[in-house]
């Protein structure tokens, strides 16, 4: 069944009207419109500050939205953040390198806030480690983890309470593409077989291609939702970033730039994006 099908009165992981949000007081989003289906995996792109994190964290209600309607997984505002699982862009710095990796994800269980009491635990965490494939590293300390290892490692600790979506900023940053893959290949599975909603940015699309159902752009504080192909091509990048943009596609990979080449900050390129637009929309 496609997400599509599964989107019925209260079927969308994300519904926005005229969402305007920004980040330290300042506006960065306006008119933003959305509807992401449930259990889908959509793939989030935009310039350096396009806003990318600032919708991330607008919708966990770490910053307060200046407008327009949110509904997530069902429930107005943000009443459902505690069900979504967030892997920030950065860590706090040096917060967790002297924990274990079992340590470093059980701290996050919310055993009051579920009900379940503590004795479920160990189960939350060994199922969390082992969704993302790093149950092997359990009793490692979290400063002796590649880089690769340490991003599955938090996103086994956003999944160790019972969350119904992940917003996962950048997860696939210096990583090399066998262990930005198994990321990708984990998350698609966490959407297909559990039902999850993924919502992932990224700098580069075509990592993304293969996995993700739809996908978001953000610019000129603006955002377009939709299938690869709707959204991917040279009238509807065209429309949103205000210039000329091309789309190019070579051996299965795309290239995205400004239709007469690279030329000042705020153009796109390939499957990376740093532009500028006009309208929000989304499907
Ligand atoms: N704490 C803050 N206070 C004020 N402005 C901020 C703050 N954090 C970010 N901004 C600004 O808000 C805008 C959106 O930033 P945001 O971090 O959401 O962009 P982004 O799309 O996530 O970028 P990147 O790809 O670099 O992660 C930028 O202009 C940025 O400079
Ligand atoms: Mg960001």
């Amino acid at each position: 069944m496609t997400p599509e099908h599964q989107a019925g009165a209260d079927g969308w992981a994300v519904e926005t009207s005229e969402l305007r949000c920004g980040i330290g007081g300042r506006s960065v989003l306006d008119g933003i419109h959305l509807r992401i289906p449930l259990g889908s995996f959509v793939g989030v792109f935009g310039s350096n500050g396009a806003g990318k994190t600032t919708l991330f964290r607008s919708l966990l209600g770490l910053e307060p939205l200046q407008g327009g309607r949110l509904r997530l997984l069902g429930r107005d505002g943000v009443a459902a953040r505690t069900q979504v699982g967030y892997v920030a862009q950065r860590d706090p710095p040096g917060a967790d390198s002297f924990l274990s990796v079992r340590s470093y994800v059980a701290a996050a269980w919310q055993a009051e806030r579920w009900g379940f009491g503590d004795a479920g635990r160990a189960d939350a965490v060994a199922a969390a480690l082992q969704s993302m494939e790093v149950d092997d590293l359990a009793d490692r300390p979290m400063d002796a983890l590649s880089g690769g290892q340490r991003q599955r490692v938090r996103i086994a600790q956003a999944l160790v309470n019972p969350v119904r979506m992940l917003l996962l900023d950048e997860p696939l940053a210096n990583l090399d593409p066998q262990a930005q893959q198994r990321i990708l290949e984990v998350a698609r599975r966490l959407c297909s077989e559990r039902g999850l909603t993924v919502l992932m940015t990224a700098h580069d699309i075509n990592p993304l291609l293969p996995h993700m159902d739809r996908v978001l752009y953000l610019a000129n504080g603006k955002g377009l939702l939709g299938r690869v192909d709707e959204v991917v091509n040279a009238p509807s990048l065209s429309a949103l970033y205000g210039l000329p943009m091309a789309v190019a596609r070579d051996g299965g990979y795309v290239f995205i730039h400004p239709a007469g080449g690279f030329m000042a900050e705020g153009a796109a390129h390939c499957g990376h994006d740093h532009a500028a637009p006009e309208s929000g929309e989304a499907e």
